[in-house]
């Protein structure tokens, strides 16, 4: 028997549902930093063209295998196309996936119990030292950070049971709005410190001179992870659009939308943290050391903190339940097990397998110091993902729409079969599809490894 699948309801809903797997933990704690440290707004403008050539078409070939078939990843891929090299993407785009929620969830847990710890008056009156404490109880611990984690994963699959309309769409629709207008009042808050202009400075000022191939690698990284392409979300996610939505147009402003809340988190975390003389430090040590501590010394910085944690888990649950949704959908459909179970399957799967990332995630952890090929668990799970899933599955995806796939089924997806007046942007996007997002990715992956 065929499953029934459900459809978002309106361009709205698909509009914020794709925005939420897009905005997440790499909005918070990667894009400020990496931004800051690799030249502002410098980086910014490289990051906006890889975006532009590289993330977006990739994006978008993604939209038109999730629409044209209206299958979980697998299915998506082998009814597109019966090149069995290309039938690998839907393995890659699986593996990816389960790889990038072990050491994903991990932290989500961390974020889980930071609001714990803000609402319980933890941080009251905390020092740089009680912060790093704090953290470090938080990584190291042999059975909190499996706990929160396990915690994460089942309010995600709390939601999930809900249904695409029931639980994704109405969680998105209402949370969304939410998280921007609090990320608003946290950066306006940051901005009015006195001191605060040279956080902004950090964030935005071009220097073109930091400006090398190493940043090209990972302001290329980023735009993947960001747009979270590579791993099947959005094949899954676009397999619930509605028949009238626009493609080009979808993909465009969720880039755009995703690109302002990377800047609001940015304006909400730098301005602070140089108008109290902190040191800007790299992703956890930002978010779990530096930020508590900033918001403790803030007046009216309790409540601050309590909702920029909040605002943080909102952001990471709903970019969790985008990567849940593709290996749950994976298994009702290709594995014809019925929804619930399939959740609590692999909330069980990934909580087991994410117990490893869970306790090897800092290298003072009980798992830190056991390596594999020269990494933790953690850090491998990460660098399979980032340096090898993404852009691979990344490069398939784009050669798959661009040479192999009918080209009057993409100009059909992309035009809803000729309905939109719009022959000469997909005439561009065809031509980036076809010549330059390939060899963009191919040069910055070979070289990322020489
Ligand atoms: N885009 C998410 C973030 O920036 O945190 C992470 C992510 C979610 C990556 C879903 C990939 C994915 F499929």
């Amino acid at each position: 028997m065929e499953h029934k699948r459900e459809k978002f309801s309106s361009s709205l809903t698909v509009f914020l549902a794709t925005l939420s797997s897009a905005v997440g933990l790499g909005n918070i704690w990667m894009f400020p930093y990496i931004t800051g440290k690799n030249g502002g707004a410098a980086f910014i403008i490289i990051y906006l063209l890889c975006v532009t050539l590289v993330g977006l078409p990739v994006l978008i070939s993604e939209f038109i295998i999730g629409r044209t078939t209206r299958k979980n990843v697998y299915g998506a891929i082998s009814r597109i196309t019966d090149k069995k090299g290309f039938k690998s993407i839907g393995i890659i785009a699986l593996l990816a996936t389960y790889f990038l929620m072990f050491f994903y969830t991990v932290v989500v847990g961390w974020v889980y119990s930071y609001v714990f710890k803000s609402l319980t008056g933890t941080f009251n009156g905390i020092t740089l030292e009680t912060a790093n404490s704090i953290f470090y109880n938080t990584s190291t611990n042999i059975i909190l950070p499996i706990l929160w984690q396990f915690i994460a994963l089942l309010t995600g699959g709390i939601i999930l049971v809900l249904g695409v309309k029931g639980g994704i769409e109405k969680l998105t629709k209402t949370l969304m709005p939410v998280l921007v207008i609090l990320l608003i009042i946290c950066a306006f808050r940051s901005i009015t410190l006195p001191g605060a202009l040279e956080g902004i400075k950090f964030l935005i000022n071009p220097d073109f001179l930091k400006v090398d191939i190493s940043v090209i690698i990972s302001a290329l990284g980023l735009a993947f992870f960001k747009l979270s392409v590579g791993t099947g979300s959005m094949i899954t996610y676009s397999s619930y659009y509605t028949d009238d939505n626009r493609l080009i147009n979808t993909a465009s402003k969720v880039a755009i939308a995703d690109t302002v809340v990377s800047l609001l988190a940015g304006l909400a975390i730098f301005p602070a943290v140089f108008s109290f003389g902190m040191e800007p430090s790299s992703g956890p040590g930002l978010l779990f050391n530096t930020v508590p501590l900033i918001f403790s010394q803030m007046p009216g910085g309790k409540i601050l903190c309590i909702m920029f944690f909040m605002l943080t888990a909102m952001a990471a649950t709903m970019a969790m339940i985008s990567l849940l949704e593709v290996v749950i959908v994976f298994f009702t459909e290709e594995l014809k097990i019925e929804r619930k179970k399939a959740i609590i399957i692999n909330i069980l799967i990934i909580s087991i397998l994410g117990s490893f990332a869970a306790l090897s995630a800092s290298s003072e952890g009980s798992l830190g110091n056991k390596l594999i090929f020269g990494m933790s668990f953690f850090n491998l799970c990460d660098f399979l993902v980032s340096n090898i899933f993404l852009p691979i599955n990344g490069l398939l995806i784009i050669l798959l729409i661009g040479y192999f796939v009918n080209k009057k089924c993409v100009c059909n997806q992309l035009s809803n079969n000729e309905t939109l007046n719009n022959k000469k942007v997909i005439g561009i996007l065809i031509f980036i599809i076809k010549y330059i997002a390939p060899v963009l990715i191919i040069i910055i992956f070979l070289k990322s490894f020489i």
